[in-house]
């Protein structure tokens, strides 16, 4: 397995191309099932995660090309892929393919939509706390799907097609809120969605949807209303920028002081953590290439923050935020609303000398002048790259391992960060 090995100390100065998002990409792809027609994705970026998802559409029947380069074309630019799911050939979704991974159980609305059956195994992905799907089953249920567990998978079916609804969520869920666009889009009649997810993915989704011939209206909005069709075609959508890796970056900055460009990154997109960042001493300015960042001298304030959907502050931040305020001037409170145990990060955090100490849902973090350069190892994806911020500040020598959490959700890390100055590199498993 391979490890990332950082010297810290150095500042980070220069350009950093923010990819498209993980988070909307995989939705955008399982989207690609509710048609016959070829869906193009533009800006999708290289991961382990949109590689594992390919593997999965391609068990269901959907062909999908990459486009060559074009003139001009940097290596930033993200790919183009289409998507063509002429014929659905297999509405199962075996363990092997979906336990790695949470968000292709998504994959069930689009299949139940237009087949009218299919079988998904039971979710994998990151372990942090028990994430059910009971919410984005209810939602479906609700529009007329039978749904039953049978040996470690959800079996659904709807023989006379789905039948709008409407659905309350008695919690926000991202996941919840794609299923049940996707599915409403292809239902009879008109679904209403109540307490929808907000988030920016979700918009983006509607809009890709939208491009398909679905009539959406509300997202991004905590009602959404979805007149069904009955079918839906080809489009082509770009993928909006990754607002994770964006902030990431951005703390990474703040961490390490210096001077950086995150370009095509907008601070519309994660408000409340650029507000937490500026808090804490960061000088953040909107320019027409992206978002710049910087910190000079002055040291890191502590600042309080509270993860809650958006546009709160994101919990997919959470644990980079610790990051940073672990080399606080004083004592701050990290309180995480979203997910049950997602906190694996403080004992790796602790490794390298911060001071956390966890009181049920909230970590009081007392900064320190330094940190100390320690092995540690990456738990779950957002977990890892806070030990990448925390090493990037640490004295001395880190070594990260089981780096495959940080492939899944970030493109090229170790490059965009060494050329902007830092001293990091990736050690091959074979080595
Ligand atoms: C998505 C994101 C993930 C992010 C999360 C919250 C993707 C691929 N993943 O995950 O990075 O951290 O949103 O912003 O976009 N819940 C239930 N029952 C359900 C579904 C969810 O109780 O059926 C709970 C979860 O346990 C959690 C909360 O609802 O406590 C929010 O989860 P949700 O928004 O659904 O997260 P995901 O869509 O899985």
């Amino acid at each position: 397995m391979d490890r990332i090995r950082i010297v810290g100390g150095a500042p980070l100065n220069g350009v950093i191309p923010i990819s498209g998002a993980k988070n909307a990409a995989l939705p955008l792809m399982i989207a690609s099932l509710l048609t016959p027609e070829t869906l193009t994705l533009e800006n999708m970026p290289l991961l382990a995660d949109v590689t594992q998802l390919e593997r999965i559409l391609g068990n269901h029947g959907v062909d999908f090309s990459i486009s060559g380069k074009r003139r001009g074309e940097t290596e930033n630019a993200g790919r183009t892929v289409h998507f063509t799911a002429r014929e659905i050939v297999d509405t199962t979704a075996p363990y092997e393919l979906v336990s790695r991974m949470r968000a292709s159980f998504w994959v069930f609305a689009p299949l139940l939509a237009r087949m009218g059956e299919c079988r998904v195994s039971l979710p994998g992905g990151c372990a942090i706390g028990t994430r059910p799907v009971d919410l984005l089953l209810m939602a479906l249920d609700k529009l007329g799907a039978r749904i039953e567990i049978e040996n470690g998978y959800v079996v659904g079916s709807a023989k006379n097609g789905l039948v709008g609804a409407e659905i309350d969520f008695p919690k926000v869920t991202v996941g919840g809120t794609h299923t049940a666009l996707m599915a409403a889009s292809l239902a009879r009649g008109t679904t209403v969605l109540r307490n929808a997810a907000r988030e920016p993915e979700i918009v983006d989704l509607a809009e890709c949807l939208t491009r398909m011939g679905a009539r959406i209206s509300g997202a991004g909005t905590s009602t959404i209303e979805i007149e069904g069709v009955t079918s839906l075609s080809g489009a082509r959508h770009a993928v909006m920028p990754d607002r994770i890796e964006a902030g990431t970056y951005a703390i990474a900055v703040a961490m390490t002081g210096g001077d950086v460009l995150l370009a095509g990154a907008r601070a519309d997109l994660f408000q409340a953590a650029v507000d937490a960042l500026v808090a804490a001493g960061a000088k953040i300015t909107e320019t027409n290439e992206g978002l710049r960042v910087a910190r000079n001298g002055a040291g890191i304030s502590p600042v309080d923050v509270t993860t809650a959907p958006f546009p709160e502050f994101p919990t997919d931040l959470q644990a980079q935020f610790m990051a940073l305020m672990t080399r606080a001037n004083g004592v701050s409170r990290i309180t995480e609303t979203i997910f049950e145990n997602r906190f694996m990060h403080v004992q790796e955090l602790a490794r390298l000398g911060a001071h956390i100490r966890l009181d049920g849902d909230t970590a009081v973090v007392t900064g320190s002048d330094h940190l100390d350069g320690a092995p540690v190892m990456a738990t779950d994806l957002r977990a890892s790259v806070s030990l990448v911020i925390a090493a990037l500040a640490a004295r001395g020598e880190t070594t990260i391992n089981r780096v495959y959490h940080l492939d899944r959700g970030f493109e090229r890390l170790e490059k965009k960060l060494s050329d902007c100055g830092a001293q990091i590199e990736r050690i091959s498993g074979q080595g």
